[in-house]
């Protein structure tokens, strides 16, 4: 088509222009899915928090009730009745859900920790649990955190019940089973302390990058996210965020909260929005990074205050359910006008 007239012209460029500027921001404003831990008590007997968790997110996990302790109280009897209703609440409301967790060392049935037994029986124990959980979720599931904090700080292998007995092998067990139990659930390891680039993301890179090159099914990176205001915000987010991406793994934030010395400051809440921010924005840079979950969405009923004493405030909304700010920096206007 020919533009014949100036005016028309001057129209079409500025159109353009305008494309071309609307182009890196829309692909920057990039919708996540935005996930939350779930209290199966809060769901049972609050309807604020019923409403809320309904109308505001795309993802549930499980804040304990697929562990282990939970599923299997006593050796051999499944329990999913907690974890059966929270799917259902999830289906009905069309939000998908994230699986939490198959191996960890900690909320382990007793009758685990205080039994002792051999390798192979120990074996058994593990390859029963990772079938009866994932396959009782088949399909149900979007993800699954496989293996849970198999790292420690300084970047060497956990001592664990696990790793005591099948040394760094079991990750890749664990991972392999997962599959054959469900092989539709995208795979993650999840752990805390990996936000930035540090001795332990390099200790889960190595890992991931000698997981891929095996070929052990392993699709994900969960990166916990719990943060406080008395530390620094990680250095290079997005720069490690990136490194997983470039191994072919989707990396997400599976348990972000931000915590807070009591009593707060409004200077206090507004930084716990640029770190909630940080966060939520470094996902968005990465593509192949699609959720972003928070570890409880109401500091109502959040983990923090028992097991942080002095510090909370650390979810998106106050305990009577107001939006703080943190709210508005991981929760972009959904019609993106
Ligand atoms: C926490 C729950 O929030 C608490 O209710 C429970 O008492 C202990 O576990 N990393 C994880 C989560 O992977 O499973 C933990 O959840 C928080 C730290």
């Amino acid at each position: 088509m020919l533009v014949r007239t100036a005016p028309l012209r001057a129209l079409l460029a500025a159109l353009i222009a305008l494309l071309v500027l609307a182009a890196p921001a829309a692909a920057h404003e990039r919708k996540l899915l935005l996930g939350t831990a779930v209290d199966v008590e809060a769901l049972a007997n609050d309807d604020r928090y019923r409403a809320l968790l309904a109308r505001e997110f795309d993802s549930v996990t499980a804040e304990n009730v697929m562990k282990w302790y939970a599923v299997e109280p006593q050796r051999g009897v499944d329990e999913f009745e907690d974890a059966d209703r929270l799917v259902r609440f999830a289906r009905r409301h069309g939000q998908s859900v994230y699986g939490h967790t198959l191996v960890w060392h900690n909320q382990l049935p007793s009758w685990l920790t205080e039994g002792s037994f051999s390798k192979p029986e120990l074996k058994r124990i593990l390859r029963r649990h990772i079938f009866a959980v994932a396959g009782h979720f088949r399909g149900k599931v979007r993800a699954w955190d496989v293996v849970n904090e198999a790292i420690d700080d300084d970047g060497q292998w956990r001592d664990t019940i696990f790793y005591r007995a099948f040394g760094k092998r079991y990750v890749e067990m664990a991972l392999r089973w997962a599959r054959k139990a469900d092989p539709h659930a995208k795979l993650f390891l999840n752990d805390y302390n990996i936000e930035g680039l540090n001795a332990k993301s390099d200790a889960y890179f190595a890992l991931a990058k000698d997981l891929r090159r095996r070929g052990v099914p392993l699709d994900g990176i969960g990166i916990q996210g719990h943060l406080s205001l008395v530390y620094d915000f990680p250095g290079g987010v997005e720069e490690n965020l990136r490194r997983f991406a470039r191994l072919g793994l989707e990396p997400a934030f599976t348990e972000v909260d931000v915590r807070i010395p009591l009593p707060v400051s409004d200077d206090e809440l507004a930084e716990q929005a640029d770190w909630f921010g940080g966060l939520y924005d470094a996902c968005r840079a990465v593509p192949p990074c699609k959720t972003f979950t928070v570890w409880g969405f109401t500091d109502r009923y959040s983990w923090v205050p028992s097991v942080f004493p002095g510090e909370g405030a650390a979810t998106p909304f106050d305990e009577e359910y107001r939006p703080k700010p943190a709210w508005s920096a991981i929760h972009p206007p959904r019609s993106g006008t």
